[in-house]
């Protein structure tokens, strides 16, 4: 079965996999990491089909989902067997998604290939901007956070236990995670199309406290 065919499978079973999230991890945000990956690795002659593939199997294996990181892995492997995905691409695809996660900046994974940049490009511009503020109340709502409070103040460093289950706001996740993407970003491409998106969530955030303050001053 050629790399099309795989990349459809794909597809469905993964559409299948996300369709009752609601923490911002949902089918259209792989949809819109695939479609960015596809166009980041064009723009840098990365390879188009192993991007392509790994940004739809790309938050299968997630601690913060239901069914666990392990069991995300054994679909992925129960869907290499199936297809008969070349050796090759199964170490290519397994070495991408491993290395991507952002884990609080915890992770100290380096990046082995272009085609791993060019994916964590595409996840993280979909992680900033409007549809990126947008995706951080929808986790908070899920998660039960507050959106924003004074006497919480944003953690700087952090363990990947503190940073999953420690104390926080929707607010502060923009500076603990969110505010600190664009100047991480891998390729030329991304950091062309994140540039405004960064601005976007600069601009945001500082009228979001604006307005906060005004209540401050008027008790
Ligand atoms: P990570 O790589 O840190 O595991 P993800 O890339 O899976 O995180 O996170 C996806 C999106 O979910 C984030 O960009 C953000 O919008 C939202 N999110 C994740 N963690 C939090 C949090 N602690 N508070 C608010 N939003 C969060
Ligand atoms: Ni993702």
């Amino acid at each position: 079965m050629g790399m099309t065919e795989v990349i459809q499978k794909a597809e469905q079973m993964v559409k299948n996999f996300h369709e009752r999230d609601t923490t911002g991890h949902d089918w259209w945000h792989i949809h819109r990491v695939r479609t960015l990956a596809v166009y980041i690795a064009q723009q840098e002659r990365a390879n188009v089909e192993i991007c392509h593939l790994a940004a739809l199997l790309h938050d299968l294996p997630d601690d913060k989902l239901a069914v666990g990181e392990q069991a995300g892995w054994n679909l992925i492997e129960r869907f290499f067997a199936e297809q008969n995905v070349p050796r090759a691409v199964c170490d290519q695809i397994r070495d991408i998604i491993s290395s991507i996660s952002f884990k609080g900046g915890t992770g100290t994974q380096t990046l082995r290939s272009l085609e791993a940049q060019v994916v964590q490009d595409a996840d993280r511009l979909d992680a900033i901007g409007a549809i990126g503020i947008a995706r951080t109340f929808t986790y908070s709502g899920a998660k039960g956070t507050a959106l924003y409070d004074p006497a919480i103040p944003v953690r700087d460093q952090m363990s990947l236990e503190e940073y999953r289950s420690g104390k926080s706001t929707a607010l502060n996740h923009f500076y603990e995670k969110l505010l600190k993407l664009y100047s991480k970003l891998n390729t030329d491409t991304a950091k062309q199309i994140g540039r405004h998106r960064h601005e976007l969530m600069e601009a945001y955030v500082r009228e979001f406290l604006v307005e906060w303050d005004f209540s401050e001053h008027r008790e």
